[in-house]
């Protein structure tokens, strides 16, 4: 184990340099802006360490390739959080065989072929906003569901959890499409939605660039006033932002997890044993009522 030392997360022997490989789907949300900067903070305070942040640009051959490459270049520790499970899982896996220790964040892959996964708890956020939902609109309503990529778990689990949440309600959801995560998208099977539904009372979209795709789209046909938008990412400058303002009603934190995967890089190379697997993070909920409290944790 190196040196507890004064640094939050350790610190390295003196004259040791190591470099992590962090491999990032994509930086065209603000989210993603944010764990790379979350990730960046907190390995500047352990001198020696050095991260090389790549870009896949949303492009999953380009994440398989660029994956590769820190494989190749023998960096010292991999965090990935990649686009979607079945292409990702076996570079991924590949690293893991090499003996380079893999921390995938956020957005899992298949098996078990890695060293920690970090995340919060998809399906439980998902369940908590469609019974949040559910006692929002009374028990009845019709909901538009803009789900997140269906090739990515985050995707999968907030449709599956929210389907539970809302089972045994009156709650109806009279359409739903893939947005892939992407605002642009969110907004153009709004418009389609909004063609066929008169009387939308909610939009559950599985990110807030996706809820805020689907208000716009709303908006420019004048009727945001008479639909609810939730969303799930809750950053202080988007969705906390968006709930302040009041064009969101509810916004789901999902931590970005870069501070814990630097803290457990560096428990994973100094050598600590008996760390968990899994690493599930908290989330709060924002709304109206409590964001000036600081939102309130899902039980
Ligand atoms: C950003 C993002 C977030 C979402 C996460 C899920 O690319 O879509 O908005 O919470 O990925 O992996």
């Amino acid at each position: 184990m190196f040196a507890a030392g004064t640094a939050a997360f350790g610190t390295l022997p003196a004259g040791k340099k190591m470099v992590i490989g962090m491999s990032q789907c994509n930086l065209g949300e603000p989210w993603r802006v944010q764990m790379n900067a979350d990730i960046k903070k907190a390995a500047q305070k352990v001198p020696g360490l050095d991260v090389v942040f790549k870009d896949a640009q949303n492009d999953t051959l380009k994440q398989r390739a660029q994956v590769e490459e820190f494989i190749n270049s023998g960096v010292d520790l991999l965090i990935v959080s990649p686009k979607e499970a079945a292409p990702l899982t076996p570079p991924i896996a590949e690293a893991y065989k090499k003996g380079i220790p893999v921390i995938v964040l956020d957005r899992k892959v298949l098996g078990n072929d890695y060293t920690m996964f970090i995340g919060a708890d998809n399906k439980r956020i998902g369940l908590a906003a469609g019974r949040w939902i559910a006692k929002r609109l009374g028990g009845k309503g019709k909901i538009v569901e803009l789900k997140g990529l269906m090739t990515s778990t985050p995707g999968q689990d907030r449709n599956s959890g929210f389907r539970q949440g809302i089972k045994g309600s009156g709650l109806q959801v009279a359409f739903e499409a893939d947005m892939k995560w992407l605002e642009p998208d969110a907004r153009k099977e709004m418009e389609s939605a909004l063609a066929v539904h008169s009387d939308v009372d909610l939009v559950y979209a599985h990110n807030d660039p996706g809820a805020h795709g689907a208000y716009l789209a709303a908006k420019a046909v004048g009727r945001e006033k008479n639909i609810m938008f939730v969303g799930i990412d809750g950053l202080p400058q988007e969705g906390q932002a968006y709930v302040k303002q009041g064009l969101l009603e509810a916004s789901f934190e999902y931590p970005t997890g870069g501070k814990e995967a630097v803290e457990n890089a560096m428990k994973i190379l100094g050598g600590k044993k008996g760390l968990p697997k899994e690493l599930k993070l908290e989330s709060r909920v924002f709304t109206k009522a409590n964001i000036d409290k600081g939102g309130e944790l899902l039980k």
